[in-house]
């Protein structure tokens, strides 16, 4: 990156600004004065302005175990949101990256990466959401089937993409998804003619939630959990 921009992005200044302390010879990279603006940063230098060091703001990417009862928005007036969970420097730039009903549970992603967000949660993103779900009623023996071939949901013109279920006991099961219809889960259930009384998501792609997390605590992904958003 140009230094001009490096230090535009990096600090309040403008790239205007930027260049004129360059050329004033205020700018630094490893301790050498530059005063060319096209002059080209490598990840591993440093950059100093009158002495003091700048560095990029890093993109920022978090999971949460959501507790049932808090909003998966950023604002809201009646219920806790899952930011406001959070203990982070400027949280108003968090964005949740596919959103959990109220009552649902589990693995919620945070970040300020637009474009991982969108990565994430696009309609051509083929990323798998794994949940537990708990049915009022007992597993229909059509149901792996029903799934798999892609149930139509009430309102809907097309089928669901093929989803994959694992049953767990006579009313429970996982369910493997690649879409994220707006109460995609609740609604593929209400066509089966059942009825979802428990919602718990614990993967996206390469991503599991981390059983050491209680309800309501977080941590930043790591880099491989980072990059498994392809
Ligand atoms: N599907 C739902 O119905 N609800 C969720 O919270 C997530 C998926």
């Amino acid at each position: 990156m140009r230094l001009d921009k490096y230090i535009s992005n990096a600090t309040d200044l403008s790239r205007t600004d930027a260049k004129r302390i360059i050329k004033n010879g205020e700018v630094a990279i490893d301790d050498e004065i530059v005063t060319n603006p096209a002059q080209k940063i490598a990840p591993d230098q440093t950059v100093a302005i009158e002495g003091s060091v700048i560095s990029m703001a890093k993109s920022r990417y978090f999971m949460m175990n959501k507790p049932a009862g808090v909003v998966s928005v950023t604002k809201d007036n009646h219920n806790p949101t899952a930011i406001g969970l959070m203990y982070e420097h400027r949280s108003d730039e968090l964005q949740i990256a596919g959103r959990l009903d109220i009552d649902t549970t589990g693995l919620l992603l945070i970040t300020d990466d637009g474009k991982w967000n969108h990565r994430l949660t696009s309609p051509r993103s083929d990323c798998a959401k794994i949940y537990e779900v708990g049915l009022a009623e007992p597993i229909g023996a059509d149901y792996a089937a029903a799934l798999a071939k892609g149930v139509l949901l009430e309102g809907e013109k097309h089928l669901c993409l093929p989803a994959h279920m694992e049953q767990i006991d006579d009313n429970h099961l996982t369910l493997s998804i690649a879409e994220g219809k707006y109460h995609q889960v609740k609604r593929m259930f209400a066509a089966l003619g059942n009825h979802v009384a428990s919602l718990h998501r614990f993967q996206v792609g390469g991503i599991t939630l981390d059983t050491e997390l209680e309800p309501g605590e977080y941590r930043p992904l790591t880099d491989l959990e980072i990059a498994s958003i392809q």
